[in-house]
């Protein structure tokens, strides 16, 4: 076994001691990081080549400090995105709604379809819906400035290494209650990962002391900025437009209803994640604009 292989499992055990949930995986790829090579190349890396970033990286791991800010990027479909300090680091769970999306969107008998991303944090969905329906024209919505800095940061990596991207995906500043005004009642598709814990809620120390607030906090029941998706979503969608969005494992009933029970909205359904948990709702808009519902 190479010296490095010796310490990536001396390295593992020393993170499941700090609780850390997947200490192996995490133990690699920081090491893979480190040594700028794919987490399958780890036995290629030569025993000359040690560094001792790997035990500063695997320190503050154990410290609770998410992977994601230690190697600077997420991963996130087919994207990686840069991340850090004031940005919410994108979920594996997000991945399986932004399909729903895109597969939705591919669908569409829509020669441009258009679609807004609220609350984009990072950029990542609205960057993964561009990258896999490009004739699609995505606006992203971001109130926060710290997280809009990281988004502006992705779109301009992704615009370069894919310049016919370039004018696909917009960022708009400002709060997704009242932003896009001038697309109401013609977009195809909203979706939206809000914050939705309930604010007292226990999160881990990775969430707590890293994800912004405004990225995590909703309200007593956690629904507020759900609420105001709902109702956003009905201001910009064209009669026939789909909204999906995200929720905690346990919100599935309560956020069906946040749609069920308004007029306007149909073919409301939940959707579960990889785990198997309730985690994002859909529905279709149906009114007619002006008919009041
Ligand atoms: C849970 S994070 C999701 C980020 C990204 N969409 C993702 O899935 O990785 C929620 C994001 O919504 C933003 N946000 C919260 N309330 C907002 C509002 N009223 N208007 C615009 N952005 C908001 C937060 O700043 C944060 O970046």
């Amino acid at each position: 076994m190479s010296l490095l292989l010796d310490e990536v499992a001396i390295a593992t055990a020393r993170l499941a001691e700090a609780g850390v949930e997947s200490p192996r995986a995490d133990a690699e790829l920081i090491a893979a990081a480190v040594h700028q090579v794919k987490r399958g190349e780890l036995h290629t890396v030569p025993d000359s080549a040690f560094d001792a970033r790997f035990w500063s990286e695997i320190a503050r791991r154990a410290a609770r400090e998410p992977l994601q800010h230690i190697t600077g990027r997420a991963h996130f479909r087919y994207l990686e995105l840069e991340v850090g300090p004031g940005v919410f680091a994108p979920r594996p769970e997000t991945e399986v709604m932004t399909g729903w999306a895109i597969d939705r969107l591919r669908d569409m008998d829509v020669a441009e379809p258009v679609a807004a991303d609220l609350g984009t944090g990072s950029g990542a969905i609205a960057l993964a819906i561009g990258q896999e329906v490009p004739r699609a024209r995505v606006h992203a919505v971001e109130a926060d400035p710290l997280a809009r800095a990281w988004a502006e940061r992705n779109i301009t990596r992704y615009v370069e290494s894919a310049p016919y991207t370039a004018g696909r995906v917009m960022l708009h500043s400002g709060d997704f209650r009242d932003a896009l005004g001038e697309l109401d009642g013609t977009v195809d598709l909203v979706i939206s990962n809000p914050p939705y814990i309930p604010v007292g809620a226990y999160v881990p120390p990775e969430v707590g002391e890293y994800d912004p607030p405004a990225a995590l906090w909703s309200g007593a029941d956690g629904l507020n900025a759900i609420r105001a998706v709902e109702r956003t979503a009905r201001r910009l969608l064209r009669p026939g437009g789909l909204v999906a969005v995200e929720h905690g494992a346990q919100q599935g009933s309560a956020v069906y209803w946040v749609f069920g029970e308004e007029s306007g909205w149909r073919d409301t359904r939940n959707h579960k994640d990889l785990a198997g948990r309730n985690r994002f709702v859909v529905s279709v808009w149906s009114a007619e604009p002006g008919d009041g519902a």
